[in-house]
């Protein structure tokens, strides 16, 4: 398929991570239309589901749900978190997989990231666990909290996977389920293994700024047709009898829609083109910031192949002369479109009640880090304003 960047706001703002439609997706959404099938019934939700489960290349069951969010709760029911429970996971990150936790009544508890690699940090999970850990009865119990913990969640962050195979060392060890979070980063790859396909679960999002987009929607991934069944009558308002409505227990309307579907489709026959705009777009930003002081990339690990799906750097005050949220006035006024990362979870005043342990880098991080613009269809040129406008600010340069 050729693959022609478009111009992506029209009004000479450059947008920080827009979607890009340019296949098929007026067709199939018409052919919704057409039919009448707009609804969470239809082939394309079959056929999305279908498509990402080959996307994956190895034999998992693909459950398509209204989004993210609904992707990771449905995953944590499905596990067997409920009430009391903990789950471990990274202090830097989006705030929806711990909003998730807690619709189960269960608690999130917030490690610190690697340095190296800003995901979960394998070594800190595994000091927790060995250090403020007791196993009582074959449960593994958190000393300081008293609760029982039964998941890790680690999350690939922004187009990075995480360095999970020492994660589902421990994980194995104490007998925690490994639920990864894998909704920014469709299309990584993780020791040539895809993400998406490395959890006992794995979640997805197609939210608007996401590689592949639905407008709104998300996947559960594994690969167990038991727990995919689960995930299946969950999210279908754990329905025992269609006919005379009969429902075994309380569940949940998060099918996703046969329209939204037909997008996904659409977009999905586009994703290798996609993932080449973004490798383009990294190449272009890492070459023209290896020599400007003070402006970091986020690295890349040797054992990763990561998608790149929202480009971000680190902003050193000292070095480049202005902080992160500095460069992001000067940049919103040049009309170009930043953002920071998010507040780490453990400061978030939602979670105040969750422990964080020895959290340093996620802090760091979250008040340095800055993401740039990289949509897929951005321009060369608006690129090269992105990079005049920050190489400007840098006094001297
Ligand atoms: C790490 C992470 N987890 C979960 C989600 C939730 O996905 P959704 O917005 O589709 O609910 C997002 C982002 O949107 C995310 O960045």
């Amino acid at each position: 398929m050729s693959f022609e960047p478009v111009a992506i706001t029209g009004d000479g703002r450059i947008g920080l991570c827009e979607p890009h439609i340019a296949g098929n997706e007026w067709t199939y959404i018409k052919e919704c239309l057409d039919s009448g099938w707009v609804s969470s019934a239809g082939n394309f939700v079959e056929r999305f589901e279908r498509g990402i489960a080959d996307y994956l290349g190895s034999a998992v069951e693909a459950v398509a749900v209204v989004n993210g969010t609904s992707a990771l709760h449905t995953s944590l029911m499905i596990a067997g978190i409920c009430q009391s429970h903990e789950v471990l996971m990274p202090a830097l990150t989006f705030i929806a997989p711990a909003n998730a936790v807690r619709y189960c009544g269960a608690w999130p508890v917030f490690l610190d990231v690697d340095r190296e690699t800003w995901q979960l940090d394998p070594n800190t999970l595994s000091r927790f666990v060995s250090e403020e850990c007791i196993s009582r009865d074959g449960e593994l119990i958190n000393r300081f909290t008293g609760r029982r913990i039964k998941a890790v969640l680690p999350v690939d962050l922004l187009g990075h996977p995480v360095d999970i195979d020492p994660i589902i060392e421990t994980a194995r060890q104490h007998g925690l389920v490994v639920i990864e979070d894998a909704t920014e980063s469709l299309g990584a790859k993780y020791k040539g293994r895809p993400v998406g396909t490395l959890g006992d679960i794995s979640c997805l999002s197609f939210n608007g700024n996401k590689l592949i987009t639905t407008g709104g929607g998300g996947m559960i991934i594994t690969k167990s047709p038991e727990l995919a069944l689960r995930a299946r009558y969950l999210t279908t308002q754990a329905k025992d009898d269609p006919l005379e409505y009969i429902h075994g227990e309380v569940g949940f309307n998060y099918r996703l829609t046969n329209l939204q579907a037909a997008m996904g489709c659409a977009q999905l026959e586009q994703i290798d083109t996609f993932i080449k705009a973004k490798h383009a777009i990294t190449a272009r930003y890492n070459g023209a910031f290896s020599d400007l002081p003070g402006i970091t990339p986020m690295p890349q690990a040797e054992w990763a192949q990561s998608v790149f799906w929202l480009y971000t750097v680190l902003v050193d005050e000292k070095q480049y002369g202005m902080n992160s949220r500095e460069l992001m006035a000067k940049l919103g006024q040049a009309g170009v479109q930043t953002r920071p990362l998010w507040q780490p979870l453990h400061q978030s005043p939602a979670l105040a009640d969750c422990q964080g342990y020895q959290i340093v880098a996620a802090e760091e991080i979250g008040r340095n880090a800055l993401s740039l613009p990289c949509s897929v269809g951005l321009l060369k040129e608006e690129q090269e304003r992105v990079i005049q406008v920050i190489k400007e600010q840098m006094i001297g340069f």
